[in-house]
């Protein structure tokens, strides 16, 4: 086993040969061959605070549901996920990115357009893959710091969970798409902080109320846009395990929460708050502009310009902002900041603090899962709807 250590996070694009999309591929200088990876671990240091809980007495409650929820509901990447179902027609989407009229996305061949779109596809999906792994992480830490027994059977259920959300994206990159790009600097920021802060409720904030609320949100627009059956499927497992992930921390945090005192309720607040400005970071794909040769701060203010993007950004936070204001982190001081951009309207709609237990406990059904579940896209439509008609009846 050849471990390289290394205190930066690889920067370059790996291709899988192989894979389900078919592509040549082309000689990319910042190719990273199989032959030049064995293992490649970045090092994190964390003054961890951890604890043992000898009372073994388990409670009756609803994170011991949840806990019994997650061993229920297991399944497999290789068995619950028919993974030989050809690939469908390959999606581009310029208008949605507001590329349309983008002179330098105009001036690509239309070989160089697929390939931007196969690039574009691969830097979403491998931000999940990534996503997964630093959840993988902060779920392992949390079997040690969280202070009660229940939550440390519900942290190793949900570690085994992150694992196949792990292995499920990484499969579906390696086998299907063929392309892996690296973390985006924003999202790795974020895990950072997340994994190196000793405080166990620092780690169920920024993890399982920012980041997974967000990831809700965005694999629910995933499954709505992609062509790809295999990656609904996939996405519609993972969703079901997130969905329990963030009901979780809503319901440790929110009863946690209140025996703070006020200034580290701040504290909290203001860490929430910062999670959630660089999480509108990471959303746009700069990554794959500075591999096209693109000016990437020209192209980055082009596509969040658009609709679509400008929208889709705030729209992602609809499950974080009411699951804030229900722990009670939405404080005075915070507000204003969040109202500055544009996500404060979202503090009372439904929170994941209250259970459908009836929701939670579906059974594995991949068939039914292609016409569940409330969409972000017809709620994005409705607002389109609404933007068009303003700008019609202005003009
Ligand atoms: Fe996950
Ligand atoms: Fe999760």
């Amino acid at each position: 086993m050849k471990v390289e250590w290394t205190e930066q996070t690889p920067r370059k694009i790996q291709r899988y040969p192989n894979a389900d999309y078919p592509h040549d591929n082309p000689d990319l200088e910042d190719v990273l061959t199989s032959a030049d990876v064995d293992h490649v671990a970045e090092i994190f240091q964390t003054p961890l605070t951890g604890s043992f809980n000898w009372d073994y007495k388990i409670q009756d409650d609803r994170i011991k549901k949840l806990y019994d929820l997650g061993k229920q509901l297991n399944w497999d990447p290789e068995m619950d996920i028919d993974w030989d179902r050809p690939w469908p027609v390959e999606q581009q989407s310029p208008e949605m990115m507001n590329l349309h009229d983008y002179e330098p996305y105009l001036a690509m061949d239309e070989d160089t357009r697929a390939e931007f779109w196969l690039h574009m596809n691969a830097w979403s999906l491998s931000q999940f893959l990534h996503g997964e792994q630093g959840a993988l992480l902060v779920a392992s830490q949390l079997c040690s710091c969280a202070p009660t027994f229940n939550a440390k059977l519900y942290a190793a259920s949900q570690t085994f969970d992150e694992a196949r959300h792990v292995e499920v994206f990484n499969k579906y990159l390696q086998t299907r798409i063929g392309m892996m790009y690296p973390i985006n600097t924003h999202l790795k920021s974020i895990i950072d902080k997340i994994l190196t802060d000793p405080r166990w409720d620092m780690k169920f904030i920024g993890m399982q109320i920012v980041i997974e609320g967000l990831a809700l949100s965005a694999f629910a627009t995933a499954r709505e846009t992609t062509p790809d059956p295999v990656l609904k499927d996939v996405v519609y497992l993972v969703t079901r395990d997130e969905a329990r992930h963030v009901t979780f921390g809503v319901n440790y945090l929110e009863e946690f929460v209140k025996t703070l005192s006020d200034e580290e309720r701040e504290e909290r607040a203001q860490f929430a708050y910062e999670a959630c400005a660089i999480s509108r970071e990471r959303l746009v794909a700069t990554d794959v502009f500075r591999h096209f040769g693109w000016d990437v701060e020209e192209a980055r203010k082009k596509v969040l310009d658009g609709f679509v993007m400008s929208t889709f950004r705030n729209l992602l936070f609809q499950r974080v902002i009411p699951n804030l204001n229900r722990i009670g982190l939405l404080t005075d001081k915070v507000r204003p900041k969040f109202e500055t951009l544009g996500i404060l309207d979202y503090e009372n709609l439904a929170t994941d603090g209250d259970i459908d237990w009836s929701e939670m406990e579906r059974p594995l059904d991949t068939q039914e899962a292609q016409a569940y579940e409330q969409s972000m896209l017809a709620e994005f439509a409705k607002v389109h709807e609404a933007e068009e008609s303003k700008t019609s009846s202005a003009a």
